[in-house]
């Protein structure tokens, strides 16, 4: 577990020197199945911290990254890559390799929470509720036979259910299962996207999204940012604009909006995340939050949920871009990374 402000505050007298016109290079695209959303966050953060006078550039992940890099020796790389490698660590791994200081959680901690099981077991070890689940390798379900494996999990967990790739994002290859009958289906959906499947309760109530920044001042959790949407909150639903009604701040009372609140800064803390999250929740009508999944780099498109959590707060986004850089920035020369 990590407390978000140790790293930040330096021993006195050894002020770590931070380049005071920083050269960022933001890494978007990537082949991951949110390559044009990764695009997109990408080109937005890049506008935004070219706004208040940080000099970027954006590149893909491909075979020149590690020459242009290497040659470039940025003094941060902002790695807004959702999915696949972007989020499970690997990328992140490389920049360590290359020692080039990166905004965002370290490869370890992203490979949890890139996980839906494994951050699940931990954020409810840290006592957070989620739903009941069970995780099915393709292969289990092939060698013990379908149709007994289904029926045991109906039997098990009850109805609704939903299905959806063990790692992933964007909703890809997720479905809400009402009827035991649509269960193969949804199982065959996700593992198009992956070979193990997480089948969990569905929760039924208000969806929520909570982002988490850092400052030097300590963890700070955005307002609750409500999703009401005319059918499931799918990959359509998030891009295109008009099927999904966002409301920034979420409307909720403040006894539960601090709930949700608490549970983003509780799973943020208890996965050792670093510099900013999103933890996606349920909130039934009781109050209670349920924690469904948390993301290392959560998505800044126009119609992202991140954005709006922060406009509504008040900040300006390039300005909010900007601290979390030179927040970057300090750390990384704090610890020498
Ligand atoms: N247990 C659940 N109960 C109700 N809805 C769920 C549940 N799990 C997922 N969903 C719905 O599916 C969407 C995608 O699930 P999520 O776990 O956030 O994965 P992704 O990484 O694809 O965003 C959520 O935004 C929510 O609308
Ligand atoms: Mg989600």
């Amino acid at each position: 577990m990590t407390t978000a402000a140790a790293p930040t505050t330096p021993s006195p007298g050894a002020a770590p020197h931070v380049a005071p016109k920083p050269r960022v290079v933001v890494l978007a695209g990537g082949l991951s199945h949110e390559r044009d959303v990764s695009l997109r966050s990408g080109r937005r953060v890049a506008e935004a911290l070219r706004g208040a006078g940080i000099e970027v550039t954006v590149h893909d992940v491909d075979s020149d990254l590690i020459p242009a890099l290497t040659q470039a020796r940025p003094d941060l790389v902002w790695p807004l890559l959702h999915g696949a490698t972007g989020e499970d660590g690997s990328v992140r791994d490389v920049l360590e390799m290359l020692d080039l200081p990166y905004l965002g959680t370290d490869p370890r901690a992203s490979r949890v929470a890139w996980s839906k099981p494994v951050a699940k077991t931990v954020v409810a070890r840290a006592g957070l509720r989620t739903p009941d689940f069970v995780t099915l390798p393709q292969s289990l379900f092939r060698e013990l036979g379908a149709g007994r494996v289904l029926e045991a999990i109906v039997q098990r967990l009850g109805l609704p259910l939903v299905v959806k790739p063990s790692r992933g994002g964007s909703a890809l290859g997720v479905t809400l299962v009402r009827d035991a009958a649509e269960l193969p289906r949804a199982m065959v959906d996700a593992f198009a996207y992956g070979d193990t499947a997480l089948v969990e309760r569905a929760v039924e109530g208000r969806e929520m999204a909570v982002s988490v920044v850092q400052s030097p001042d300590g963890l700070r959790a955005l307002p609750a940012v409500e999703v009401v949407t005319d059918g499931p909150y799918d990959y359509d639903a998030r891009y295109n604009p008009g099927r999904t009604e966002y409301f920034a701040p979420a409307r909720l009372d403040a006894a539960t909006a601090r709930a949700a609140a608490d549970m983003a800064l509780q799973a943020h803390r208890a996965l050792g995340l670093r510099h900013l999250s999103r933890t996606d929740l349920v909130l039934t009508d009781d109050g209670v939050a349920h924690f469904l999944e948390v993301n290392v780099a959560p998505g800044m498109t126009e119609t992202s949920l991140f954005p709006q959590a922060a406009t509504a707060a008040g900040h300006d986004l390039g300005t909010l871009y900007r601290e979390l850089v030179q927040l970057a920035l300090r750390d990384a020369a704090a610890t020498g990374v």
